[in-house]
């Protein structure tokens, strides 16, 4: 590595008002508060509500407080790179609709799409950049209107899912703080177990996709629950041997909120004490990109210089991924 490393400056997040209770959702679908709870851990999601609003609005919303509270002026920002699995539009990249919205003129920006790992994959591209010295200000967006997606009659899939986003500020730091290591797979067999059928070039949208429900979320539940408790466990039990870590070294896990059981697992697998887990898939269910960073907004005051962090995602592909960070600031005063 070289000895300039990627370190978090600030984090924003951001979320719609309105809720989706399990209690709503006992109104839709055959199910109950008790089943999505003890089988998932979430009790409401947030749903961004208006005609013609999109990933973007919530990624603008995140983007604009990340600027005013790191004091950042949106020409400064060289690059932004947006973590989507429901762009406004297959294109042009949400990125560029959220730069705009912000006013971020002297950026190039574009999407990645690795489903539920795609902030992690994000904010280890963007390391990179950071690393050969050549950027000092790179914002890593997760942002996705799930309930654009979701099929809310099917009752195995619309209780997971929520709305949110979220944003970091990247910056060189030569403390050897930030991004320390990587490690980050896919696997296009996944494909098979989680996917949205129809929309892309394979089947471009028709009457007949749309009579079929295939704009909709399909997942096999069961199979991609033992993948992501096989996988976000190894890959975080992988990064912490490769740098030499035990649980007691850990002071936090960030994972992916897709399933308090996966998390848990995770956390088991580490030798973590729970109290040094970062959840709250009870609040706002899987917002796909944007519930990592949304842990580390919630969770900023807490966090101290020199914190060692694991950060830990699973998602459809199959992808999955796990960075180690240390954490670069003392607390921020939240806005
Ligand atoms: C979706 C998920 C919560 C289902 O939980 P599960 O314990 O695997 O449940 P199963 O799919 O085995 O279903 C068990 C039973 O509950 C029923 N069920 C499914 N959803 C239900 C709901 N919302 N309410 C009540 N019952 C439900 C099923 O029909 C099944 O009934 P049956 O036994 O009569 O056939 C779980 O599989 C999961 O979290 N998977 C991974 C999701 C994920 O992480 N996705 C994103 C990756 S980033």
């Amino acid at each position: 590595m070289s000895e300039i490393s990627a370190a978090i400056t600030a984090v924003h997040g951001y979320v719609p008002e309105d809720r989706l209770t399990n209690a709503d959702l006992e109104k839709m679908v055959d199910t109950s508060d008790e089943w999505i709870r003890t089988r998932t851990g979430i009790r409401e999601r947030r749903i961004l509500k208006g005609e013609g609003k999109g990933a973007s609005d919530l990624g603008a919303e995140a983007v604009k407080g990340l600027l005013a509270k790191s004091g950042t002026k949106p020409e400064e920002v060289e690059m932004l790179i947006c973590a989507t699995a429901t762009p406004d539009h297959l294109f042009p990249a949400t990125a560029n609709i959220i730069s705009d919205k912000v006013g971020i003129k002297n950026a190039w920006s574009y999407d990645i799409m690795a489903a539920c790992s795609g902030f992690l994959y994000a904010l280890n591209t963007a390391s990179q950049f950071i690393e050969t010295g050549k950027y000092k200000k790179i914002v890593v967006v997760g942002a996705d209107k799930m309930s654009s997606i979701v099929n809310y009659k099917d009752r195995s899939n619309c209780i997971l899912f929520g709305d949110g986003s979220a944003a970091v500020l990247l910056e060189p730091n030569t403390e050897r703080l930030g991004v320390r290591d990587a490690i980050m797979h896919s696997d296009g067999m996944g494909c098979q177990f989680l996917h949205q059928k129809a929309g892309g070039s394979a089947y471009p949208a028709s009457i007949q996709t749309v009579e079929n429900e295939e704009h909709f979320i399909h997942q096999e539940g069961q199979t991609v629950f033992k993948f992501a408790v096989s996988k976000m466990a190894d890959v975080s039990a992988e990064i912490m041997e490769r740098n030499g870590l035990t649980g007691d070294d850990v002071d936090w896990l960030v994972p992916h909120q897709a399933n308090l059981r996966i998390i848990d697992a995770t956390a088991r697998r580490m030798k973590l004490d729970d109290k040094k887990v970062m959840v709250n898939i009870q609040k706002y269910g899987n917002t796909t990109n944007g519930t990592i960073p949304l842990c580390l907004w919630e969770w900023e005051d807490k966090l101290r210089k020199g914190d060692n962090l694991i950060l830990a995602a699973f998602g459809g592909g199959f992808t999955w991924g796990s960075i180690y960070m240390k954490w670069a600031c003392d607390p921020i005063q939240k806005i």
